[in-house]
């Protein structure tokens, strides 16, 4: 057994599955077979996959399934959705519908800024460098007018740059800041590119600059990136209506008193880190579904959401609920980063027929449905958590993958079905349930 190897990356794919299979497995050749049984069947779409990473030796498959009826705006969509989690497509489409008779989302952009960063150490006078920086701004912008040409013509570039003095928390430590807009792409790329420019371009600068002499000259450039935080790339999501119009819920539970736990739920995710942490969780259950079935960075948007929901100092929910002159009201404010154009949104073949199920959004108007399935699914989650909880759904569902797990018969599946519709679903329980009808049926 060799555990490590030089030269893998320039070996075919085939021999890098072999020599994974044959260093790793007990049983090459069925794990052999079994990996290569999910390349894609078309070459040219499997050139694509590979082309998205790495030392791709198979492809890795999740569930691609769909959340229909979502009003938005008044405009009804079928958002699609990929997670492997049972019950979060089936919890999102029935939000959707509870709301779809209740005036439906309504969701609108904030605002569409992103942020860049060139961090640097100089060892200088700032007041000189603040006195030399419009001309230093002029030199930035024309240094990068190739790469900016194309997305200005498209309503977008960069809007603000500033430069920021952080020498009270690290010695010698300042930022170039700049603002972009980035229309339908998410601009990872396109801001990254930019302000790897800018720090050679501010290097340069200073370097010749007449107005600085010995260390001053010199600047180090620590790093250029995009920053994943993006509170004024944002969007609002919101549900209301009279709390009377909530309906009836489980074991008989009134509009009013399901309004007032709801809140309540609310209020300590807000209050508690250790519930909003789950809280959240549930919200990007939907998020990242949706982001990861439209080829998004759902890395990303995660970081952007949990940053956000720490703004204040504390971990918070990211969800509000307010219950005001007899309305119940459930909204969210979403920092999201997305796009609908470059990345592997067009590249990836599912990807592609997502956007076009949405409608190909624009990127504001992912950001809308994106935030709304993660308010739905908050709403979906804490409607089952303050009435029956939310073992009774999610097992039913966990019960076919425990029975699928057993390689249980179609006719023992309907048996446990049945069985366990007001029994609680365990592992052992439906081991013991499967045990029991084989028993059976040897009886007979
Ligand atoms: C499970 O994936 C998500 C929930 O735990 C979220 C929540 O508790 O709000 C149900």
């Amino acid at each position: 057994m060799k555990k490590s190897i030089s030269g893998f990356s320039k070996m075919s794919k085939r021999k890098k599955l072999r020599w994974i299979v044959e260093n790793f497995f007990k049983d090459p050749e069925t794990v052999a077979r079994e990996l290569m049984s999910f390349w894609h069947r078309n070459e040219d779409q499997q050139r694509i996959f590979d082309g998205f990473s790495e030392n791709t030796i198979s492809n890795y498959y999740l569930p691609y399934g769909v959340a229909p009826n979502f009003t938005i705006n008044q405009q009804t969509y079928c958002i699609p959705m990929v997670i492997e989690e049972s019950s979060v497509v089936a919890a999102a489409a029935s939000a959707a519908k509870f709301w779809a008779t209740r005036g439906g989302f309504k969701a609108k952009v904030i605002s569409t800024k992103k942020v860049g960063q060139v961090h640097f150490s100089w060892e200088g006078d700032f007041t000189k460098l603040q006195a030399v920086f419009e001309s230093l701004k002029e030199r930035l912008l024309a240094d990068v007018s190739l790469i900016t040409k194309n997305m200005y013509s498209r309503g977008g570039g960069i809007y603000d740059i500033q430069l920021r003095d952080l020498t009270d928390q690290e010695e010698n430590y300042y930022q170039i800041w700049a603002n972009f807009e980035t229309c339908d792409s998410m601009g990872a790329n396109f801001i990254n590119s930019v302000l790897e420019v800018f720090g050679s371009s501010l290097k340069d600068f200073v370097e010749h600059h007449p107005d600085f002499q010995g260390s001053e000259k010199e600047i180090t450039i620590i790093m250029a990136i995009l920053s994943n935080y993006t509170p004024e790339c944002i969007v609002r999501t919101e549900v209301s209506c009279p709390i009377s119009d909530l309906g009836v819920f489980p074991e008989n539970m009134d509009a009013t008193t399901f309004a007032h736990k709801f809140y309540k739920a609310v209020r300590i995710a807000h209050i508690d880190t250790n519930r909003a942490t789950t809280h959240n969780k549930g919200i990007f259950n939907g998020i990242d579904a949706v982001a990861l079935a439209t080829a998004n960075d759902f890395r990303a948007i995660e970081a952007c959401g949990h940053t956000y929901a720490a703004r204040d100092g504390q971990y918070r929910s990211l969800t509000n609920c307010s219950l005001e002159n007899g309305v119940f009201k459930f909204w969210m404010d979403l920092p999201i980063a997305l796009g609908t154009v470059g990345g592997l949104t067009k590249l990836h073949p599912i990807a592609k027929r997502s956007l076009e199920l949405l409608g190909n959004p624009s990127a504001e108007e992912l950001m809308m449905i994106i935030a709304t399935a993660g308010l739905a699914q908050n709403f979906a989650a804490l409607r089952s958590l303050v009435t029956t909880g939310i073992q009774k759904g999610h097992m039913k569902m966990h019960l076919m993958n425990i029975l699928n797990h057993l390689e249980a018969s179609q006719e023992n599946i309907i048996a446990a079905k049945l069985y366990f519709t007001d029994r609680a679903v365990s592992f052992t329980a439906v081991r013991e349930f499967l045990a029991q009808q084989d028993l059976k049926k040897e009886r007979v």
